[in-house]
């Protein structure tokens, strides 16, 4: 039986990886290890509490301030006693984490194949997002095997060199999740309070947005909430403390912004669905949103999920607080720009990419 561990470490990892290890153990073919590097805490068990998934491993390393030296070292040393006790036959990881490239390093040190998750996604700058696309770059050195959501991720691989035989589009496994999440009869709290008004969710996490560019884009919140009166912010805010701070300073007290703790799973992706529109950097967040045809203004200069932006849905506004505040006001007052957003096709997959990612490993290690 092909014996894999599959190491992921943040909330986004989690949500994407959690649908194929329940794939993989349905099967019988495979003996499937989890291990966790705890590189996230709370966000990271309110997803695996929702999947059922109980991790044989946590490293355990989340700390407050954690920089990615930090990060980088402990899941380092620490992951070498579960690697040379569990002697997989495959690592399976995920996307773009200091997790991920920690975790591929220490098989690559132990000679261990790993397979990579959503591979190929490139902004081909490696400033932004930082440090993901460098950690992406990376991991493509480092993997056997490459699942791509995409065929323009699968281009990406072939153009630097990695074999065809080696790369599979499979489409996003984060997609899979929504079929579990989304229901027909959903309520909430939340969505009460924005009853008959327009509800705009919020999240914003990255790196290189922390500090300034956060204040930006939280002013043009500010400006668009004291000028619509019908408009709702919905604003769950990632546990990383200096995003609270910004948060509170700017958007706090003010009755048309609810500032929350992160919301699970089904609840976001619920309200996801019945939101107006998203603001974000989040990376999942915009494939998710172009499989259920919801607009998404980017609070970035440059994205990886550029299939989006190509069909519609996603549109890249930066961190300059005009710019951001001009493009609200577009989708709030134009009607037509609102519903070309709202009709681009999915580019991430239909839903069966755990099934499908299960199905090559099964010939793979049939051969
Ligand atoms: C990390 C990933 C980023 C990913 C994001 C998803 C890296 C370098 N960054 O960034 O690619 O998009 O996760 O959310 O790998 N915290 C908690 N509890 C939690 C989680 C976080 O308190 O459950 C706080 C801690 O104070 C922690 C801080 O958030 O130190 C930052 O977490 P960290 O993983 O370093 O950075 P993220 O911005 O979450
Ligand atoms: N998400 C969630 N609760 C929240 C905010 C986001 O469950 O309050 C989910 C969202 O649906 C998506 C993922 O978290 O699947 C995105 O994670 P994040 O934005 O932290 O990371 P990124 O995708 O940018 O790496």
């Amino acid at each position: 039986m092909l014996k894999i561990i599959a190491v992921f470490g943040t909330r986004p990892e989690a949500i994407k990886m959690c649908p194929l290890i329940n794939e993989l153990k349905s099967r019988g073919t495979f003996d499937v290890r989890v291990c966790v590097t705890g590189q996230h805490r709370e966000m990271l068990y309110q997803v695996l509490r929702i999947f059922n998934i109980i991790p044989d491993y946590d490293l355990d390393i989340m700390k407050n301030g954690q920089d990615l030296f930090y990060i980088t070292s402990s899941i380092l040393s620490n992951i070498k006693q579960v690697l040379e006790k569990e002697k997989p036959d495959l690592v399976m990881i995920h996307g773009d984490t200091t997790t991920t490239v920690a975790a591929a390093l220490a098989s690559f040190y132990l000679q261990i194949p790993i397979a990579h998750i959503e591979a190929g996604l490139r902004t081909y700058n490696i400033s932004e997002p930082f440090p993901e696309e460098a950690n992406r770059q990376i991991v493509s050195i480092l993997a056997q095997y490459n699942f791509a959501p995409t065929e323009q991720a699968k281009q990406n691989l072939l153009n630097e060199g990695k074999k065809y035989d080696n790369i599979f589009i499979t489409g996003n496994t984060g997609i899979d999740a929504l079929a579990t999440t989304i229901s027909k009869n959903y309520h909430s709290n939340e969505l009460e309070w924005a009853k008959g008004n327009r509800l705009i969710l919020v999240t914003t996490h990255r790196r290189e947005n922390l500090g300034e560019p956060m204040r930006k884009i939280f002013r043009a919140i500010r400006q668009i909430v004291d000028e619509y009166k019908d408009v709702r912010i919905l604003f769950p805010i990632h546990l990383n403390p200096e995003i609270r701070k910004i948060a509170d300073e700017i958007l706090g007290r003010n009755s048309q912004i609810h500032l929350v703790a992160p919301l699970e799973i089904m609840d976001f992706h619920n309200i996801m669905k019945r939101s107006y529109f998203i603001l974000t950097d989040s990376g999942g967040i915009q494939e998710e949103a172009a499989a259920l045809k919801k607009p998404v203004l980017v609070t970035r200069n440059i994205t990886e999920r550029l299939e989006g932006v190509v069909s519609g849905n996603l549109k890249l506004v930066g961190t300059d607080e005009k710019v951001i505040y001009n493009n609200m006001k577009k989708l709030l007052d134009n009607e037509k720009e609102y519903d070309e957003m709202c009709n681009g096709i999915n580019p991430y997959g239909d839903g069966y990419a755990s099934k499908k990612i299960a199905d090559i490993l099964e010939t793979i290690y049939r051969k």
